[in-house]
């Protein structure tokens, strides 16, 4: 087997598609969605391998879990069981040969030490596609099971610009040093072998101001939740101005979304209704709730349409129709500035191959995608 070439930046090459595409979270018990409308969707490892193996021959370019370690209630108690990220990454490196194996990391609870090797580690199985998704902790009954309580809003990414020191100086530095910091002080550090990869790529799902700002000088990818085309492309130009500004001019923008895709609009309205109709609202509101929403302040009327929002996703962006009006908005997307897309689907393994098959080839057609050679 022909070994790559170390410093090669297989990131930048995918780059240069108009619209990256990935699979996201499919490392937990729940597809897309908070509801409990039956799936062949399950956390297994055979399921899971067979997702990685489809998004991998189609030539997706991304794969990446979330990161969660307990679930939040309701009838589906819903993301109540995830394989840990770091174990499940090296097992989707090992036996993928084109995706992107981002690792979502909470970063309170990896240290940067460990996370330099086991990240080098899985660039190495993946002979060059490793990468980290940092994510700082925000789910308290999450962080209490380490002991710990999530940092301040202001200090979240203080931490995070921290830790990717640490984990930057072990990926490049021969000599051991010593780091006297706020939050780490190390003594005679040093991380080998290096990643294949000059620098495996930092995704960031920051969405705070510090956070965007955080994400904006260190991130190649960061992740826009979706509230409109008009919020969308604001945030693209400002995300880029300071980008720019902050000498990481390449930053890509991604968006998660949900798809429905029927050979015709009324059916994949129909079912997107019925997952709508189907929500499970205490896991919504449980959802909202740790994650600092103060659902009560919506006025009683509206809740439970607020709260089927959230279950449909909450900042992801729902598309639904046709082969052609999913292209539609996939290009629509790509001309407010996004860069990337993960892909949900309710059952991946039905839906996936009809979006290959019937959306990917007018996406070429119309200049969103250009045609994948996968790459060895
Ligand atoms: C697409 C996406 C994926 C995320 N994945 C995770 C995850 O796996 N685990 C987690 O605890 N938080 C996750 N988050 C939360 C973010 O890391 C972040 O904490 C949140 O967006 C709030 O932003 P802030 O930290 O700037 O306040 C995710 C957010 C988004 C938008």
């Amino acid at each position: 087997m022909q070994q790559p070439t170390p410093g090669t930046n297989r990131f930048a090459h995918y780059r240069k598609q108009p619209m990256m595409l990935g699979i996201f979270a499919t490392n937990g018990s729940a597809s897309v969605g908070i509801n409990t409308v039956p799936s062949s969707y399950e956390l297994s490892w055979d399921h899971s391998l067979a997702i990685a193996e489809l998004a991998d021959g189609i030539g997706f370019e991304l794969f990446m879990p979330l990161s969660r370690w307990r679930g939040f209630g309701g009838v589906s108690n819903y993301a109540a069981e995830t394989y840990e990220t770091l174990t499940y990454m090296a097992a989707v490196a090992a036996v993928t040969r084109r995706v992107m194996t981002i690792v979502t990391l909470h970063l309170p609870v990896v240290h940067p030490v460990l996370a330099a090797k086991a990240i080098a580690t899985i660039d190495h199985v993946s002979r060059g596609r490793g990468g980290i998704n940092m994510v700082m902790g925000w789910y308290k009954a999450e962080m209490g099971m380490f002991g710990l309580a999530p940092h301040a809003a202001e200090d979240r990414y203080v931490y995070g610009a921290e830790w990717l020191e640490v984990v930057q100086r072990l990926w490049t530095e021969n000599k051991p040093f010593d780091h006297e910091g706020r939050f780490f002080q190390l003594k005679d550090c040093i991380s080998d072998p290096k990643p294949i990869q000059a620098r495996p790529p930092i995704v960031s799902a920051a969405m705070s101001e510090s956070g965007v700002r955080f994400a904006s000088q260190h991130a190649d990818l960061t992740f826009a939740s979706f509230h409109g085309h008009e919020h969308l492309r604001e945030h693209s130009r400002n995300l880029r101005r300071v980008a720019k500004d902050a000498g990481n001019p390449d930053v890509g923008l991604v968006c998660v979304s949900i798809i429905v895709c029927r050979e015709t609009e009324a059916e994949a309205q129909a079912f997107f209704k019925h997952l709508r109709d189907n929500a499970d609202l205490i896991a919504a509101r449980n959802l909202a709730v740790q994650s600092g929403t103060d659902v009560d302040a919506v006025p009683k009327e509206k809740q439970e349409e607020f709260l089927r929002d959230v279950a449909m996703s909450a900042g992801s962006v729902a598309l639904v129709g046709s082969p052609e009006q999913i292209a539609n908005q996939i290009a629509d997307l790509h001309a407010a500035g996004v860069n990337a897309l993960f892909l949900g689907f309710h059952d991946y393994l039905k839906e996936l191959p009809f979006f290959a098959e019937r959306v990917l080839p007018i996406l070429e057609q119309m200049g969103v995608r250009m045609p994948v050679e996968i790459a060895q």
